[in-house]
Order: C-alpha cells, then sequence, then structure tokens
C-alpha cells in the first residue's frame, strides 16, 4: 500500500526529528494501536525505546505471556514486563462506580510507568498508541454536545502529570488504517486482525465489585466464547467481543443440585471506528451452543445472556 509506505516514512522522519537522542518508554498492551505504534517507534529509534508491558492483573486468558513472547522473543525489543496485579486489584478494592474504577487505574497506570521512565536510566518520552477517534471522543460525542463519557477518552492529562513528553504517530489515523500501517511494518494477521481491548481490562466488563474469584471466572468464560467464534470462523467479522460477568446471581438447576450462580452477558459488535456498533446478528444456533459450553465449562456460570444493544444508546463496553 504506497500510502501507507509514505506515512510510514513521515511518521519515522517525525519521530526522530521530535524524540533526538532521548530515551522514550512504551505502554504496550498488546493491542492493536500500541503494538503498531511500538514497531513503527522501534524501527524509527532502535533501543531508545523500551516498552512496558503493566500486567494490571485484569488480562485475559494467557494474555501476557503472548505479548511478551511476541515482542522480547520475536522482535528482540527492550521490554519489561511489570507484574502489578496485586497493585491495581488491591487499589480496586471495594471499588464499584466506573469511573473510580477508569481513575485508580489511570492513576496506578501513571505510577507504574514513572517509576519505569527512572528504571530505563531518564526516560523523557512516553509513547502510546492514541488514534485519531480516541482525540475527537474527547472533544464531543456523535457531534452532539461537548460531554465526557467515559474518561479514558481525556487524551490530554498524562503527560502534564508525569512531566513527560507524548509520541503519539498514531494521532491522525483511523483503526482501519492502523492495521494497513501494522501490515506495511510487517506484523503478523493474527496480531493486526486482534479485537480491540480497553486500557482498564477486565475491570470495566465485570460491572460493579471486582474480586479475584470474579476474574478468574470472567476470564475462563470469555476464553470459551471466542474459542467458539474463532471455530466458527466468525472473529475477523466481528470488531469486538467479549464476555461481561454480570453483578448478579440466579438460580438454575444442574444434574440433581441447585445453582446459585453468576450470570454471564456476552457481546459482540460490528464496527467501522468504535464511534457507532450495531450488535453481531448470531444464529440462534451459535447462541445455544455457545451457553452450554460456558456453563459446562466453567463453574461460577449458570445463564448467559446476549446483549442487543447497539451504540449509540449502548456504549460497546458495560462501563
Ligand atoms: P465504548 O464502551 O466507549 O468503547 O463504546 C469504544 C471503544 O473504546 C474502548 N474503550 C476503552 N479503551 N480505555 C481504553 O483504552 C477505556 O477506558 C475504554 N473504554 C472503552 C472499547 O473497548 C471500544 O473499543
Amino acid at each position: 500500500d504506497w500510502t501507507m509506505g509514505a506515512y510510514r516514512e513521515e511518521a519515522i522522519r517525525k519521530i526522530r526529528e521530535q524524540v533526538g537522542d532521548q530515551k522514550v518508554i512504551c505502554g504496550l498492551s498488546g493491542g492493536v494501536d500500541s503494538s503498531v505504534a511500538a514497531v513503527l517507534i522501534h524501527e524509527a529509534i532502535g533501543d531508545q525505546l523500551t516498552c512496558v508491558f503493566v500486567d494490571h492483573g485484569l488480562l485475559r486468558l494467557g494474555e501476557a505471556e503472548q505479548v511478551v513472547t511476541m515482542f522480547r522473543d520475536h522482535y528482540n525489543m527492550p521490554l519489561i514486563h511489570a507484574d502489578e496485579s496485586d497493585l491495581f486489584l488491591n487499589a480496586l478494592e471495594g471499588v464499584s462506580d466506573p469511573e473510580v474504577k477508569r481513575k485508580t487505574i489511570g492513576r496506578l497506570f501513571i505510577e507504574v510507568f514513572e517509576k519505569h521512565a527512572k528504571s530505563v536510566g531518564g526516560a523523557t518520552f512516553l509513547a502510546q498508541g492514541t488514534l485519531y477517534p480516541d482525540v475527537i471522543e474527547s472533544v464531543s460525542f456523535s457531534g452532539g454536545p461537548s460531554v465526557t463519557i467515559k474518561s479514558h477518552h481525556n487524551v490530554g492529562g498524562l503527560p502534564e502529570k508525569m512531566g513527560m513528553k507524548l509520541v503519539e504517530p498514531l494521532r491522525e489515523l483511523f483503526k482501519d488504517e492502523v492495521r494497513a500501517l501494522g501490515r506495511e511494518l510487517g506484523l503478523p494477521q493474527s496480531f493486526i486482525g486482534r479485537h480491540p481491548f480497553p486500557g482498564p481490562g477486565l475491570a470495566i466488563r465485570c460491572p460493579g465489585e471486582i474480586t479475584r474469584d470474579k476474574l478468574e471466572i470472567l476470564r475462563r468464560a470469555d476464553a470459551v466464547y471466542i474459542d467458539q467464534i474463532r471455530k466458527h470462523g466468525l472473529y475477523d467479522e466481528i470488531w469486538q467481543a467479549f464476555a461481561a460477568l454480570l453483578p448478579m446471581r440466579t438460580v438454575g438447576v444442574m444434574g440433581d443440585g441447585r445453582t446459585y450462580d453468576y450470570a454471564l452477558a456476552l457481546r459482540a459488535v460490528t464496527s467501522v471506528d468504535g464511534m457507532t456498533a450495531d450488535y453481531y446478528p448470531f444464529t440462534h444456533d451459535f447462541l445455544g451452543e455457545t451457553a452450554t459450553r460456558i456453563i459446562n465449562e466453567v463453574q461460577g456460570v449458570n445463564r448467559v445472556f446476549y446483549d442487543c444493544t447497539s451504540k449509540p444508546p449502548g456504549t460497546i463496553e458495560l462501563e
């Protein structure tokens, strides 16, 4: 793609010009955006870049291993695997308000990045995979009045608080363009095609109070759901799919016994840029089979709902 080839060259030139001989740390989540940003910046400035992968204990099944293996072993990038799950989960104990969750997580991310900006010998730049929709959603929503729907979209706050300068090479791009750039940079399709995953991770897929037990159930249920979607060849048709553990228990019957377990919501949407979305029209067979598999394979769930809400009026995440 000649357009992306040109964009790549221009972006690399700008990064070199902006950064000079300073050190940069990049928050790497393993999502498409931060992965593309990291590979691009690494191409521009090599080992002046250190990636920081923060494991906040809110990741999906096997996710940390996948990301660390990919970037450390495959790309040979300097990468810090910051296992901070106790820090995050302890701070989130008893917190049920979505915005308080986001702010708590945001504050701790900053702490962890600050710590590692020092640990790499004084990084002055923080790199982020901010996209154009992140920039505009912070200003207005669907062209309406200026309302902040979710605080993650406040993209400006981080560097001031940290005293770091920002490198955001994807700030002008939409998601499909980031994917094209990723392909141009040779990232494997398995990474480029990954569904978006929010920074606060499973915290906002576990409405209400978060516990380690709930997270464990959610992780296992989500893995079964995604496995079903892959097995049916639907993964690439869907913008984003995930399970959310609802803050309610319901009565069920399994074998000879009564159960009193969590209800799970399944969500899947199609979208171009995440700003608007339609729920995905799974067949009833698929939904029935998936519900059965989850209830049989995941202890702690005895009921499964499918979320048929589009955006607007719903948002993609439940919180
Ligand atoms: P919503 O739920 O606002 O999501 O319709 C739109 C897109 O943004 C992602 N999202 C987040 N990403 N931090 C993030 O990095 C967040 O706090 C956050 N909340 C939502 C969501 O997964 C979807 O792709």
